[in-house]
């Protein structure tokens, strides 16, 4: 049984699906969501279903410490879900392709630094888009940039909002997401 962490900043809609994605999963369980943000909706999320939450500060990320605590919940997998830091080299270089994220929209559009969460679908419907998407990709030491694992598209209709938008994204994420993640895990040496 492989354990999972989730990295989220936010919300944590997605990291909720992964949690309950593997519950009676046989592949992995999630075992450790970690957050920058001790405000985050995500802590309230993972107490309702008893994960434990590491809340760290910036500086814990680059000096080891929640690489550390990573080892020591023996985690295999890391999935980003809405985490808005950039993850230091010392975790990447240890999870190699073993960590990714998820970006609502079709990468390369719309990706790089700053584009996150809403900013991203006013600028689909600002330029008039007639699809946008999600992208799961390898996460590497730039925004957005690293190995796209899966693509799934939707529509855009001529009158949506960037809210509409963000709410056919945000179902393609929850629709797909967990499933991705556990075919990755499947397919890692034992
Ligand atoms: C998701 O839409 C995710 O794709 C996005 O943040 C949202 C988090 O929602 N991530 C990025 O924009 C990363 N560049 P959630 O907290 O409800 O899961």
């Amino acid at each position: 049984m492989k354990r999972i962490a989730v990295f989220a900043s936010g919300s944590g809609s997605n990291a909720e699906k992964i949690a309950k994605h593997f519950v009676e999963s046989d592949v992995a369980r999630v075992t450790l969501v970690c957050t920058n943000n001790k405000k985050a909706g995500v802590i309230d999320r993972m107490k309702k279903l008893g994960i434990p939450v590491l809340i760290f500060q910036e500086d814990e990320l680059e000096n080891g410490s929640v690489l550390s605590k990573l080892k020591s919940a023996k985690i295999d997998f890391i999935a980003l879900a809405g985490f808005l830091k950039k993850i230091p080299n010392n975790i990447l270089q240890a999870y190699e392709r073993r960590i990714v994220n998820i970006h609502p929209a079709l990468l390369p559009d719309y990706g790089g630094e700053g584009m996150y969460g809403m900013r991203v679908h006013e600028a689909v419907v600002a330029n008039e888009e007639e699809e946008t998407g999600i992208t799961i990709h390898y996460l590497t030491n730039e925004y957005d940039e690293g190995e796209i694992i899966f693509q799934a598209r939707v529509e855009v209709d001529p009158e949506d909002t960037p809210e509409e938008v963000a709410y056919k994204v945000q179902q393609l994420e929850h629709t797909h997401y967990p499933g991705v993640i556990e075919s990755l895990i499947q397919e890692l040496d034992e």
